[in-house]
């Protein structure tokens, strides 16, 4: 649902006309776009096939890449054989580390600096199983691939080390990038003093974002400029570091998308389709299009990586805590930097005397990890909301009265005021509707038939800002205004949410305006990332906005153009506690005799501010707990021992949750408005995902008396 708004669309189809004429009359009022729930503009058009994706362009001349793929984990190419590929039908060429253009070994990400997951065939080093080692170029995909499989690759190999563990001699501390290690009070001591302490260890496996459409650019050279259509997340940037890695300039680089099918994450930096294609694209000088298989999205995108996390709570008897100290391992790869901040909300969920985070890194030969649907605080929720639910089981006391007991006041380590804080309302509101009251805090009490039931909940902060960005805004001589920003819709609902947010901000109805974004010309935009696309653009379409209205008030001849640059507003906001809250309720059935677990029942409360549209921001709400719900139960990379190699990278094999495995979802939203916000925006994009598991898991405790401290909660783990 959340990729490919499919919710949304089937709902705009069925509605009806009259319904829908009567919604649309209503919102052409001005000043009422935000908060009504309209479906999607460009829904129509993806349920009746019109909506363009980037596999769907035509282009005069294409050609087409597929990739060839290290067979190995570790080691290096020792000689290429083309001269079967070469003969191949339709073949025109073959690229590899012998012959492809050199890139700036500089390039890489503003948060982590070079990235060695972009330098793809500059030389004949393998690190990881799946390494793109060539691409073919032929008239058609089929004969591309047909080529690729003949490509004889020889290499001397060596033992990969994918031996994921904290224990592991090359640990080190992560990059300190979002953030010092919390150091507040005395842990041990606060320990010490705690009548009641839970120290435990938690896991979590290796994930991909599996979007639906796989990554996909198409390449082509105008003047020397490179200019392309590609499945990403962040035009601007993808365009900036794609100029940074061929070492040309910005104004000589421009990416453009109409339609995403969905990134989680992965579309979020420049993709290794993007980077062959236009290396083909320069070496044989025709427009070259590069789709990944789902194969190739598994072994050559990027995963989220295992953690091992260590929790220790201290609490008075009374449920006071005294001690929080939350220590996560992760992997990553030799290649490129990554934080998954797991230990985010230990900082500022609950008030303790002592507060000790670390964060560490084990680097190994695997496909490089980078974001993934709720980086950190997908798999450090799990931890932590798993060891609150274990100290509210040794304290005998409700979880849900432990958590309203620890509410702080300030930032519990930074010491700095909330902007908004709803999590109180966002428990006690699921609580309500869940039906939490009465509950027998005791496990495997509850019996229907041969199925243990059981019920769980857990909470979760998520942080929200904005990031700078431009928009310009264009009075035409027609009385409309053209709203231009560098922003994309990958299938959440962007467009619309920006163009009621546009119409507001002009006062006048969303009918009067045309929204043009997908392309990176337009200038500096945030990307749909960090769930801080709609907060980041709106504040740039509300400040032109007001600047074209001051312009307008003298009634100058048109067409009037304003630009907005958001970088001193937002760097210059006082530094405080922002966050989203959410309250998940979870119950569910599990059968004794086979480990099964079936969820029954999900309740979600969300206090993520002003809520633009209701319709999408639930159906993002519901997608996300969705997710969680895969990953509480199904999702797991798996990695064979000996060869190093994915052995599950496709759909049969990488389980998430199908419809049948999804039950009534109840996503809402308590009242919440964020002051340093323009608009009292919060971003709601993955927020939904958090929680989630925990909530599964201690329900599946409470079912059956046996903790769940790895993911998933597989048959085996639960029998
Ligand atoms: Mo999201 S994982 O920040 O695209």
């Amino acid at each position: 649902l959340k990729g490919m708004g499919l919710g949304a669309a089937a709902l705009s189809v069925s509605s009806g006309g009259s319904a829908e004429a009567a919604m649309d009359a209503e919102q052409t009022t001005p000043g009422k776009a935000i908060g009504s729930p309209r479906t999607r503009v460009e829904g129509r058009d993806k349920v009746s096939g019109k909506a363009r994706y980037t596999a769907d362009l035509e282009v005069d001349r294409l050609v087409h890449g597929a990739m060839v793929t290290a067979t190995i984990a570790r080691g290096r190419i020792t000689a290429i054989d083309t001269s079967a590929t070469l003969a191949s039908p339709g073949v025109i060429g073959v690229i590899d580390h012998r012959n492809a253009p050199r890139l700036n070994p500089k390039a890489g990400t503003p948060f982590f600096g070079p990235d060695g997951q972009l330098q793809l065939l500059q030389d004949n080093l393998i690190v990881n199983g799946g390494w793109p080692v060539a691409l073919v170029v032929a008239q058609t995909p089929e004969q591309a691939r047909a080529g690729a499989e003949q490509l004889r690759v020889s290499y001397v190999e060596q033992p990969p080390d994918i031996a994921f563990s904290p224990d592991h001699p090359a640990l080190r501390p992560a990059l300190p990038t979002f953030g010092p290690d919390a150091n507040k009070g005395d842990l041990d001591a606060e320990l010490a003093r705690s009548a009641v302490v839970v120290d435990e260890r938690y896991t979590t496996p290796a994930q991909q974002s599996c979007a639906m459409e796989p990554h996909v650019a198409t390449v082509w050279l105008e003047n020397g400029a490179v200019r392309a259509s590609d499945s990403n997340q962040a035009p601007y940037g993808v365009a900036a570091s794609l100029a940074t890695l061929f070492d040309k300039p910005l104004a000589e680089v421009r990416v453009q998308v109409e339609q995403v099918g969905g990134g989680f994450g992965s579309k979020t930096g420049v993709g290794p389709q993007l980077i062959l294609a236009t290396m083909a694209a320069m070496v044989f000088r025709r427009p070259v299009r590069v789709q990944l298989s789902r194969e190739e999205v598994f072994l050559t995108t990027s995963s989220r990586p295992r953690t091992d996390q260590r929790v220790r709570l201290g609490a008075d008897r009374d449920g006071r805590l005294r001690a929080i100290g939350h220590e996560a391992a992760f992997e990553i790869s030799g290649k490129a930097e990554f934080i998954e901040n797991c230990v985010e909300i230990a900082k500022t969920l609950y008030a303790a005397d002592a507060i000790r985070t670390r964060i560490n890194v084990v680097p190994l030969n695997i496909l490089p990890v980078a974001s993934v649907r709720a980086p950190g605080t997908a798999p450090g929720s799990f931890a932590l909301e798993s060891a609150m639910d274990e100290l509210a089981e040794r304290l005998l006391m409700d979880p849900l009265e432990l958590r309203k007991r620890n509410e702080p006041e300030v930032g519990p380590v930074s010491g700095l005021p909330f902007t908004s804080r709803n999590f109180h309302r966002c428990l006690s509101e699921g609580a309500r509707r869940f039906g939490w009251a009465g509950r027998d805090h005791r496990p495997r009490r509850r019996r229907e038939g041969g199925l243990l039931i059981g019920t769980g909940m857990a909470g979760t902060s998520f942080f929200t800002s904005a990031f700078p960005s431009s928009a310009t805004i264009t009075a035409e001589r027609d009385g409309t205004f053209t709203v231009s920003i560098a922003a994309i819709d990958i299938g959440t609902g962007a467009r619309t949410a920006l163009q009621a947010i546009a119409a507001d901000a002009l006062h006048v109805g969303w009918d009067r305006i045309r929204l043009k974004i997908g392309d990176s010309a337009i200038g500096p935009a945030w990307q749909a990332g960090g769930s801080l696309g709609t907060t980041s653009w709106g504040w740039a379409i509300v400040a032109a906005a007001a600047d074209l209205r001051e312009k307008l008030a003298s009634g100058p001849p048109l067409p009037v153009s304003v630009t907005s640059d958001t970088t001193e507003a937002i760097t210059s906001r006082p530094h405080r506690e922002r966050h989203s809250y959410s309250a998940i309720f979870a119950e569910v059935a599990v059968d004794p005799a086979t480990g099964e677990v079936r969820v029954r029942r999900l309740v979600g409360r969300f206090a993520v501010g002003r809520v633009v549209n209701p319709l999408m921001v639930r159906s993002q709400l519901v997608g996300g707990m969705i997710m969680g719900l895969s990953i509480a139960l199904q999702e797991e990379i798996v990695r064979d021992e000996v060869t190093g190699r994915h052995v599950n990278a496709d759909f049969a094999g990488y389980h998430f949750a199908a419809n049948a495995d999804v039950p009534f979802i109840d996503a809402d939203f308590v009242d919440d408005h964020e002051p340093d916000d323009p608009l009292g925006m919060k971003g709601p994009g993955e927020i939904g995902v958090v929680a989630v598991a925990a909530a599964i898991a201690n329900a599946v405790w409470h079912a059956t008396g046996k903790r769940q401290r790895d993911l998933p909660i597989r048959l085996d783990r639960v029998v």
